[in-house]
């Protein structure tokens, strides 16, 4: 597989938070890059802002004013609502939409794009797979696209990002022809990438990091303090690796100190919108999704669903006991919990049923 050697082509298939940030930074670096053709096409989902599309309000006002307000997206980026109309010309379908509209997406664009085409996804989630398994949504893309993904993942809050606040990020790409492209439409001053090949082992933290920052949200609305809030962070983790070992065999551990790995899992656990929402939780009483309504204006929640998706797993395999962090934040989330029983579900987590030497 390999990507043409000039006027490559760009389209991002997504305009939420994240999706926006990021066509901000591949506008930006497609109108600089020689081998890069300047124009990038964003896929928006139409909707009405105050009577007017929002696709004419992006190519007029070069702002995403419902989701990255504040940010303007440079004029070479251009909104477009149809999916197939943006992403037939694109050598590069930067994927980032909410993880659940990609099957819809994908069947609308299977045909109609370049059989060349080349995918990095920006999802974090995992999809729900026929036998009672989990799918990475890399792998639907490959799939139902018939093209290799590869996947970006980090500690990449869309608004600092959008910022231009320094941060690192993860590409996960085995293909090392198609890495460089990559990182180079991807890479600024202030956005720095590091390419690993471990790509499952990255989408894998991208999406299971969300389940842990409910966990934080937790016990952040039960005021349980720092140190409690730390223990859920390395319990988190601790089932993170034990997923991967289990499931995806062959990781190496170094991926999981990369910026997808415990860096995203520490600036979830504070600054994320699945905390947020998860303590609103605790302290009102109210339903996961009506906090999502009321308090994201639009934007989807990850954790909550993402957790579902692993617990399907689990339960299938009879292996929730040796998840309990997650099994845990799941039952919460459907209210077969109270959100203070996390603390009974890790109290006799199995990394404190440890002897000396043993695994
Ligand atoms: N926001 C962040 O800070 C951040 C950072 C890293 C990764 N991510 C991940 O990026 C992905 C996209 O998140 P986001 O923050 O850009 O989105 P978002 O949650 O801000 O916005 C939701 C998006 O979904 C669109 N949408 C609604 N209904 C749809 C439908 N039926 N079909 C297609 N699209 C529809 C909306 O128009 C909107 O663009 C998610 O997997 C998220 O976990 C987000």
């Amino acid at each position: 597989m390999s990507l043409p050697a000039d006027n490559i082509k760009v389209c991002v298939v997504g305009s939420g938070n994240w999706g926006s940030a990021i066509a901000k930074i591949v506008g930006h670096n497609a109108a600089k890059l020689p081998n890069f053709c300047d124009r990038v096409t964003m896929y928006v989902y139409e909707e009405m802002i105050d009577g007017k599309k929002l696709t004419e309000i992006i190519n007029e006002q070069h702002e995403n004013v419902k989701y990255l307000p504040g940010h303007k997206l440079p004029p070479n980026v251009v909104a477009v609502p149809d999916v197939v109309e943006a992403s037939k010309d694109a050598d590069i379908l930067i994927f980032v939409i909410p993880h659940q509209f990609i099957r819809g997406l994908a069947a609308q664009m299977l045909g109609k794009i370049k059989t060349t085409a080349v995918g990095l996804s920006l999802i974090k989630g995992f999809d729900v797979a026929e036998g009672g398994g989990i799918a990475l949504i890399s792998h639907i893309v490959t799939k139902h696209l018939n093209i290799p993904c590869a996947v970006l993942m980090g500690a990449n809050l869309a608004n600092e990002v959008a910022d231009e606040k320094f941060c690192e990020t993860t590409i996960g790409c085995k293909d090392m022809k198609i890495a460089p492209v990559l990182r180079d439409i991807i890479q600024t001053e202030y956005f720095r990438v590091v390419v690993v090949d471990d790509e499952d082992a990255v989408e894998i933290c991208g999406a299971l990091k969300n389940i842990v920052a409910c966990g934080a949200g937790f016990v952040d609305g039960l005021k349980l303090g720092d140190n409690t809030k730390a223990a859920i962070i390395r319990l988190g983790l601790m089932e993170m690796i034990k997923f991967v070992e289990v499931f995806y065999p062959g990781a190496k551990l170094s991926t999981f100190f990369e910026s997808c790995g415990v860096a995203d899992l520490i600036t979830t656990c504070y600054g994320g919108r699945n905390r947020k929402v998860s303590e609103a939780f605790v302290t009102s009483g109210k339903s996961i999704k009506q906090l999502e309504d009321e308090m994201l204006n639009g934007q989807k929640l990850q954790g909550p669903i993402t957790a579902e998706e692993v617990n399907f797993m689990l339960k299938n395999k009879g292996m929730e006991d040796k998840f309990p962090l997650f099994t845990a934040i799941h039952r919460i989330c459907t209210g077969a919990l109270k959100p203070k029983d996390v603390i009974d579900a890790i109290r006799t987590h199995p990394e404190h049923m440890q002897t000396f030497g043993a695994k």
